[in-house]
């Protein structure tokens, strides 16, 4: 039996670092569905395409190579890895991730990707769409301040500089338009077990998410 695990929930509540150490604990794929997103809307920004424009996305994600290679994360053959973390594309990615064709077409890799092996996703829309099936659902929240807040801390060690505010607006703003769009918005799955790690460290969220999997 393969092990599916879904963890969703809004910007910034901790999914990818929690989902990223579960899958090294596990010995699991850990796919990031988010950096899948984020590439379509980095592709979309370098060859200027209007949103739209559902004739040039067409064309855009008929061509589009998606790719994680140990190194990084390449974009038709680009290493993107930092470039995809950026504010423009952070400013444009709700909306490139609420078209249709490009959900079906992430939909569809994703699902390709989770075929045959033990994986863990994290993103907006696993638990109620792309792994409806999984195993293990997690909802992870937190509050909008705390969310900013991590945020901060991993930009500033980048060497990224946005203040608290810029961040806490972005994290609103993409947690509105996620939240409320036509397909397969960012819900809580009714069968999800909700995290609220406002006030849980890393660790105390990676065990817990340990303890469900190991126990369930
Ligand atoms: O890391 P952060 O929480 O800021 O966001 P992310 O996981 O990198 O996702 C970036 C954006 O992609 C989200 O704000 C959503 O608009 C979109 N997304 C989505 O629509 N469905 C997913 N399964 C994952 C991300």
């Amino acid at each position: 039996m393969f092990l599916s695990i879904a963890v969703d929930g809004p910007a910034g509540s901790g999914k990818s670092t929690v989902a990223k150490a579960v899958a090294k604990n596990l010995g699991i794929t850990y796919l990031d569905t988010g950096a899948m997103y984020r590439m379509v809307t980095l592709d979309v920004l370098r060859n200027k395409v209007s949103i739209k424009d559902m004739e040039a996305i067409k064309t855009l994600l008929d061509k589009i190579k998606i790719e994680f290679r140990t190194e990084g994360l390449f974009l038709n053959n680009d290493d993107v890895t930092t470039e995809i973390r950026n504010d423009v594309v952070a400013n444009h990615v709700s909306d490139v991730a609420a078209i249709g064709i490009v959900r079906e077409k992430m939909v569809a890799m994703q699902r390709e990707i989770a075929k045959g092996q033990s994986i863990i996703m994290d993103g907006r829309d696993i638990g109620t769409h792309v792994l409806k099936d999984a195993s293990h659902k997690f909802y992870l929240v937190a509050s909008v301040e705390e969310r900013a807040k991590r945020r901060l801390l991993e930009f500033e060690a980048q060497g990224i500089d946005m203040t608290l505010e810029e961040l806490m607006k972005d994290i609103e703003r993409r947690d509105g338009i996620d939240s409320n769009r036509e397909i397969n918005p960012l819900k809580q799955a009714h069968d999800a077990i909700l995290v609220d790690t406002t006030k849980m460290t890393i660790e105390e969220v990676i065990n817990f998410i340990m303890s469900e999997v190991n126990h369930a």
